[in-house]
This record gives C-alpha cells, structure tokens and sequence, in this order.
C-alpha cells in the first residue's frame, strides 16, 4: 500500500495522482483493480448513496460504516474518510474519538477535514497525534449555507489571494495533502506550484498534482444534475434502468425463471410427494 509519503514523492516526480470516491465494497474493489492510487470515503456518501441534497445530515457513524465496507473491499489502497460537518469543531476529544474509530475499526489511513481559520488547529493537532490528515479549500460542501450554494470559489483577487494565504496555512499545520474543488485553473496551478504537498484537484484545471472526481459521476449512476468538470466514463443508471425494466417485463410475461434458474429434486420424488409437478 502507498504511504502519505509517496504521494509527496508523485508530486516530485511529477506523477499524476488517480484518486476517486468510494462508499461500499463493489465501488472500492472496482477502483482498486483500476489501480487508482487513492480512495476518497467522501462525505458525498450522504448526496450520491443517501439521497440528501447536502452533506450536512451525514454522521461519523456514516462514514465509520462506509468506511469500513470499502476497506474490506480494498484493502490495500491508502483511503482517506471525511470527517463530517461538525465532528470537528467541537471538543478535540471528540474529534480524535472519532478519528480513532476510523482508523482502528475501519482501517482507513487518513482523515479530510474542510477549510481553514479554525481547521487549522485540527490538522496541527491530529498530525502531532500521529494521524496523516488532507486539507480541503475552494468549494467546500459542509459551508454551503454559508458559501450560498455550490458555486466556483476564489474568483475575485482578494478570494484568491485568501485562499492561496489558507492553501499555504494548511500545509504549516502538517496536512499531507489538500484538494481544492471548483476553484479557476489559474489558482489552482499557482497554489500547486507554490505547496511542496500534493494539490488534487476537482474542477480546478489540469495543472494540478491529482485529479479526484466522485464514483457515482465518473461512471453515470446519477440521474441528476452533473456538473460539467464531471468527466462521465460510462451510463450505469440507464444501464440499470433498462435491465430492471427487462427483469420486470420478463416477471410479467412469466419469462422469467425459466428451468436453468430453479432447483430440482428427483422425479421419483417429486411423482410420489406431489404427484409430478412440471414446472
Ligand atoms: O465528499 C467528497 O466526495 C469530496 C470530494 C468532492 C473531494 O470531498
């Protein structure tokens, strides 16, 4: 398994980084014989599997339960699990339970933690206790009431400049990496050149070290919106609409099961208990 370590040597070798969202075991084993480098348990769960229009209701044990499922199915890719809204501004000891419910009963390696300010005592603080913790700037789902929605950050100069000041605190706080989301591709190649740690991006351009997109996009199981820094790879939700479809008609003309679905029992049997039923 890689370690935090290789990823700061990717970025010294200018080696991409493939990083995705998983939240269950099928997802997590798909990417791992895709070979992508990192695995995100990402707080998304609560959109994307759960159904909510946000991240706020999403809880530690959510993500203590997701995270856990895509261990068991990949578990030698390094994965990194939000910490969701809230679980991280209250008392530290709350916050470092949680993690260690992480990391010791669901295995994952690291934890993600959204913004600056106040955050950046976390990141000091569980870093010094040992935990490898990735930062997270530009849109930041958890603020959306305070962002008013899931807009492009950093575009006016003094948000720039704000956030390339936040991009720079996090890494002195000892974050192993940072994602900047929806942010001008500008800015997102100047903080990456100007952080020594990993910058994956998401919707923020080309130039930065990685690239992270969410499962449930990248391969089209979403009939929703999608947002157009989404790259879609394949139309799983279409596939399974229509074979759900099939499976429903095939019930109804009684098509299916036939005989190579069912289990059988010996004729003599069948002729002496029921009298030879056929079918
Ligand atoms: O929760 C998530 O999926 C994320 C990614 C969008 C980076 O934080």
């Amino acid at each position: 398994m890689k370690t935090s370590k290789a990823f700061l040597k990717m970025k010294a070798g200018s080696e991409p980084i493939a990083m995705v969202t998983a939240y269950d075991a099928p997802s997590a084993k798909a990417a791992a014989k895709a070979e992508v480098d990192m695995l995100l348990v990402g707080d998304s769960a609560g959109m994307v599997v759960h159904g909510y229009d946000s991240t706020i209701p999403v809880t530690v044990e959510d993500m203590l339960m997701h995270s856990k499922a895509v261990k068991r199915g990949a578990p030698d890719v390094f994965t990194v699990t939000d910490l969701p809204f809230l679980s991280y501004n209250g008392p530290f000891s709350d916050t470092i339970q949680a993690v260690r419910r992480l990391m010791q009963e669901a295995g994952v390696q690291a934890v993600k933690v959204e913004g600056s300010g106040r955050t950046l005592t976390v990141i000091e603080r569980l870093t010094e206790s040992g935990v490898p913790v990735m930062g997270h700037l530009g849109l930041t789902p958890q603020s959306v009431g305070v962002l008013g929605g899931y807009s492009v950050q950093g575009k006016s100069e003094a948000a720039a400049a704000k956030l390339m000041d936040d991009a720079r605190a996090i890494q002195q706080s000892g974050a192993f990496a940072l994602v900047l989301e929806c942010v001008p591709h500008q800015l997102a190649a100047a903080v990456t050149k100007t952080l020594t740690i990993p910058v994956i991006g998401i919707g923020a351009g080309g130039a930065t070290d990685g690239q992270v997109l969410v499962f449930h996009d990248l391969v089209g199981l979403t009939d929703g919106f999608i947002p157009s820094f989404v790259k879609q790879y394949a139309s799983l939700q279409k596939e399974a609409e229509t074979a759900v479809s099939q499976y429903v008609y095939d019930v109804k003309q009684s098509i299916f099961p036939e005989n190579r679905h069912s289990f059988s029992m010996e004729e003599e049997m069948d002729d002496r208990l029921f009298g030879g039923i056929k079918k």
